[in-house]
């Protein structure tokens, strides 16, 4: 296949393309001037300058591509529109640039479970039939993103969207803060209501792309690609202090104080003009909605996804590479 990947330069899309270029695909990867490239120059990508703006440029190769597999987003913002200039706008311009460009191969778009909301209830993972009730500026952006492509899909093209919740892994960087903490304090600091989710190894949403891109029932198609266990904040840390083989000591504060946390941590980025952390007031919205979880059944069973990472391997082996990157 030859594959244009939008978000190339991130944490998700440098697997993607090391996964692509492995298994012998041609990649065309867009990076805005100034990004990060380092995971991408051992490769063998073909480097497209742009950003998602770049209508001309996605015009210019869509002929020429059978997959285009858009991953770049703002997973973090302090204001709702950045959240929408480049999650919905964006989205807009790659479909108009692609249109123009007459593309007839698959568009994979990698939205997210925020975009559907948290579970109905806590005893009932979310599925692909219950309606889209996101929390966040984040979920919303991602929820009115795949309206876009539904609507507005390139004639002769076909799209299909996948929804990851958590996703981790090395060189995943949110996380892994929080395990520096962990690492280098010993502490575990969680508030009083615990948050339930299901994390997914980085590996596996790139299986789950890969099938979303190849089998032809997923055309017009949306699933949610999560893994089928679940676990709250708590053992997701316990996990790790135990594949860290550290004694921790755990703090337990009343849930206004992330809240708290937040908005200065917000008011801090303001002066900084981005995110300094990665506790929001927006990722505050959707920890207050608990219970983070939902059904990839279809994509396993219609799909045949196998996802290979259950979260306590797959959390040794992130962690064994920072350790080994010098992260830890
Ligand atoms: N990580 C998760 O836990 C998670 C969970 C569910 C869904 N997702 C979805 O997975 C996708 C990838 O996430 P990620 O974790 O890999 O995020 P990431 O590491 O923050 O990467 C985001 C990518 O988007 C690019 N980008 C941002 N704004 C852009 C713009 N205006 N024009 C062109 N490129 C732009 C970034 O480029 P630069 O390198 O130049 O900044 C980067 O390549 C996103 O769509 C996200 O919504 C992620």
């Amino acid at each position: 296949m030859r594959c244009l990947v939008t978000g190339a330069t991130g944490f998700v899309g440098g697997h993607l393309c090391e996964r692509l270029v492995a298994e012998g695909h041609e990649v065309l990867a867009l990076a805005r001037p100034g990004s990060r490239r380092g995971v991408l120059e051992p490769l063998q990508v073909e480097i497209v300058e742009g950003t998602l703006d770049s209508m001309n440029v996605f015009a210019r190769v869509a002929s020429s591509c059978d997959v285009v597999f858009h991953l770049a987003a703002l997973t973090k913002a302090l204001h709702r529109r950045e959240f929408r200039k480049v999650n919905v706008t964006g989205t807009e311009r790659l479909i108009s640039g692609l249109a123009r460009g007459a593309f007839q191969g698959r568009l994979v778009m990698l939205s997210s479970l925020s975009a559907g909301g948290p579970a109905p209830d806590p005893n009932t993972p979310r599925r692909i039939e219950d309606p889209d009730r996101p929390v966040s500026h984040y979920g919303r952006s991602k929820r009115d993103a795949e309206r876009l492509l539904r609507r507005h899909v390139p004639e002769g093209a076909q799209y299909t969207i996948l929804r990851p919740g958590a996703i981790y892994g090395p060189r995943e960087q949110d996380f892994h803060q929080v395990f520096r903490t962990l690492a280098s304090w010993g502490l575990i600091v969680q508030t009083t209501r615990p948050v339930r989710l299901q994390m997914t190894h980085v590996e596996d949403v790139v299986s789950a792309l890969l099938v979303a891109a190849t089998k032809p029932e997923a055309a017009g198609r949306t699933y949610y690609a999560t893994d089928t266990a679940t676990w709250t904040d708590r053992e997701i840390m316990q996990l790790a202090a135990e594949a860290l083989g550290r004694r921790v000591r755990t703090v337990t504060l009343p849930v206004w104080t992330a809240t708290a946390s937040a908005l200065l941590l917000d008011g801090l980025g303001k002066l900084a003009r981005r995110p300094i952390a990665p506790l929001t007031r927006d990722k505050v919205r959707e920890m207050n909605a608990a219970n983070w979880f939902a059904d990839a059944t279809p994509l396993r069973e219609e799909l045949g996804w196998q996802p290979r990472w259950p979260l306590p391997d797959g959390l040794q082996q992130t962690i064994k590479w920072y350790k080994a990157e010098g992260w830890l």
